[in-house]
């Protein structure tokens, strides 16, 4: 036989507890929202990050430290026929002549918005600072000069 006078005391536990389980959520989500690392794909300025990590080593600036005549500015690109962000991201991927193609380490979904910022530098002759000082990842923004 239940007592009836155990059970609003019941209810109220359970509400109590409820009700934390409700604070908890919303902490949770609060802490979500300020730690949550923003999203990366599809920002431009990913792809000065790659670029940052997998090719400034042989192109700083758009050079070429391996072969002088094949850097990443406008006018050697058109010479050898590379006419836009696909073509920049293709090479990325595949690799051209002496170079290797980095499609594995670029990850799927990361050649493009390279291309794009490789052809975009191009266009604009390589500036000196050309990633904003939006820091997404601390180990890409080490030797940004
Ligand atoms: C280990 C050195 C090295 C790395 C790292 C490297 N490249 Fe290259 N890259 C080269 C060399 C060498 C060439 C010239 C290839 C040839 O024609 O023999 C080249 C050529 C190119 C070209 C053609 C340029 C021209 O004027 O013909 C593009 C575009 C290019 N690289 C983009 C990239 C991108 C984007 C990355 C990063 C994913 C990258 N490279 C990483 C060495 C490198």
């Amino acid at each position: 036989m239940a007592d009836p006078a155990a059970q609003p005391q019941g209810d109220g536990i359970w509400r109590s507890r409820l009700i934390a389980g409700i604070q908890a959520l919303l902490l949770a989500a609060l802490l979500l929202l300020v730690f949550w690392p923003r999203p990366a794909w599809g920002l431009p300025v990913e792809g000065g990050h790659l670029f940052e990590l997998h090719c400034a080593g042989c192109h700083p600036r758009g050079g070429n430290i391996i072969r002088r005549g094949r850097t990443l500015r406008l006018a050697d690109l058109e010479r050898q026929g590379i006419d836009g962000p696909e073509a920049v991201a293709r090479i990325a991927a595949v690799g051209i002549g002496r170079m290797d193609g980095y499609g594995a380490v670029l990850g799927e979904g990361g050649a493009e918005p390279l291309g794009a910022w490789v052809w975009g530098q191009a266009l604009a002759d390589w500036p000196r600072s050309p990633v904003p000082p939006v820091v997404t990842r601390a180990d890409s923004v080490a030797d940004l000069g």
